[in-house]
């Protein structure tokens, strides 16, 4: 299999079943280069979607072409258009040796359709000149565009938004002993003997900002419920000798926070409890008033995480938000029974849908509860990279 045979094939199973992860498709029997060489094309191609098809539409009639003739021309226009150590003849070739394997019918269409673009652009044709919506230039579905509008009520920060999605993602290192670093080389860092010895561990900024926002303190009872894999539960583990109770819903995610725990060296820690739970129903399970601080950490629509995950814009809608602000209050109303007076309940999502935080006006609304701290941030905003908001709150009695 090459490179771009696998592109082609995690592209069309992730067209198919858009609810899963791009990554989970990413997988072949390649050399590590032509992997992510395919990894690179994926991502890339749902980053640049709408851009690469407005380019190429100069090209094509209206017909609808099959989608796997679509994807080899967006695989080959992404290479022709941001990689550039690629050569130009070698991309037609290897697009039109896949259209004669995958849709024969349009070999012929892609050759001609991607050397025509290749000569326009060898002869001055750029494509960022061209006049698109915003929606074509930054590849967002218009309906994610309104919303981000609506919520930034500036166009010109709604653009940096867009942007900002499309540029390369970092990846960030929580250290052990509390601070943070860039990871610049993944593969390095898992490998290293600090990550084997749980020293270090993958963690980014917003996380690391939101599980620095949780006071906790030698012998608190701490309660996660929504803790898979694990991210904040281990920095609260790492920041004062607590007794954690982590729970989820999902048993693989469990698994993969189980795994995590036993390599910073939690397994069968007489401190640590794992549960899988419906956090919705948390106020069944635990006896009321018995946790110190409870971290509600919620499902969200992850919108704040866009840039490190391309998919998810194409994904989005508009209705889902509702379907998480409903899933968010249950949760946070089961949430709010188990926190002791003086307690605090830390409320968090990665995304800045303003429906996303309408759980906490529970809370906002109740005299008995005092908010603390709040932190909104929109994507690439105040050094945190994602966006995300948080609210601190502490019950009075
Ligand atoms: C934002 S992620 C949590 C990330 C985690 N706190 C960390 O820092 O690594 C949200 C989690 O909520 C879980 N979840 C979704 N619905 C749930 C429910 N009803 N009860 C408990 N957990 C749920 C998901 O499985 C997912 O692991």
């Amino acid at each position: 299999m090459t490179a771009r045979q696998l592109a082609l094939a995690a592209l069309l199973n992730w067209q198919k079943d858009p609810q899963s992860h791009l990554e989970q498709h990413i997988k072949g029997n390649l050399s590590p280069k032509d992997l992510d060489l395919a990894y690179t094309i994926c991502r890339g191609v749902l980053k640049e979607k709408s851009f690469l098809k407005a380019t190429l539409n100069r090209y094509l009639k209206k017909d609808k072409l099959p989608k796997a003739t679509e994807t080899i021309l967006l695989i080959a226009a992404y290479q022709r258009l941001f990689l550039t150590k690629i050569p130009n003849y070698a991309i037609i070739s290897e697009a039109v040796k896949l259209a004669k394997q995958k849709s024969p019918a349009h070999a012929s269409l892609v050759n001609a359709v991607l050397r025509n673009l290749d000569r326009d652009i060898t002869e001055g044709f750029d494509p960022n000149k061209q006049d698109l919506s915003l929606s074509e230039r930054y590849s967002h579905p218009q309906e994610l565009i309104d919303l981000i509008n609506e919520e930034t009520k500036d166009q010109a920060l709604t653009e940096q938004i867009l942007i900002w999605d499309n540029a390369k993602p970092k990846t960030f290192l929580r250290l052990k002993n509390g601070g943070h670093e860039e990871c610049l080389d993944v593969k390095a860092a898992v490998n290293s003997p600090e990550f084997k010895r749980g020293e270090i561990y993958f963690m980014q900024l917003w996380s690391q900002a939101v599980a620095n926002a949780a006071p906790v303190k030698d012998g608190g009872n701490v309660l996660d419920l929504c803790a898979a894999p694990g991210g904040k539960s281990l920095a609260l583990l790492d920041r004062a000798k607590i007794k954690l109770t982590a729970c989820d819903l999902s048993e693989a995610r469990l698994e993969t926070l189980r795994e995590n725990f036993a390599r910073l060296g939690y397994s069968n820690a007489p401190n640590v409890t794992i549960t899988k739970l419906d956090a919705a129903e948390a106020d069944k399970h635990f006896p009321p008033n018995s946790f110190d601080l409870v971290l509600l950490d919620a499902p969200c629509s992850s919108l704040g995480t866009i840039q490190r995950n391309p998919e998810l814009r194409w994904r989005f809608k508009i209705d889902q938000l509702s379907e998480y602000a409903a899933l968010q209050k249950s949760i946070l109303k089961a949430a709010q029974t188990l926190v002791a007076p003086q307690g605090y309940l830390l409320y968090a999502v990665c995304s800045f849908a303003k429906k996303e935080r309408e759980a906490i006006d529970l809370l906002r609304q109740d005299k008995n509860w005092l908010l603390k701290e709040e932190k909104l941030t929109y994507p690439g905003e105040q050094n945190l990279f994602d966006g995300g908001y948080f609210a601190l709150f502490q019950k009075k009695k």
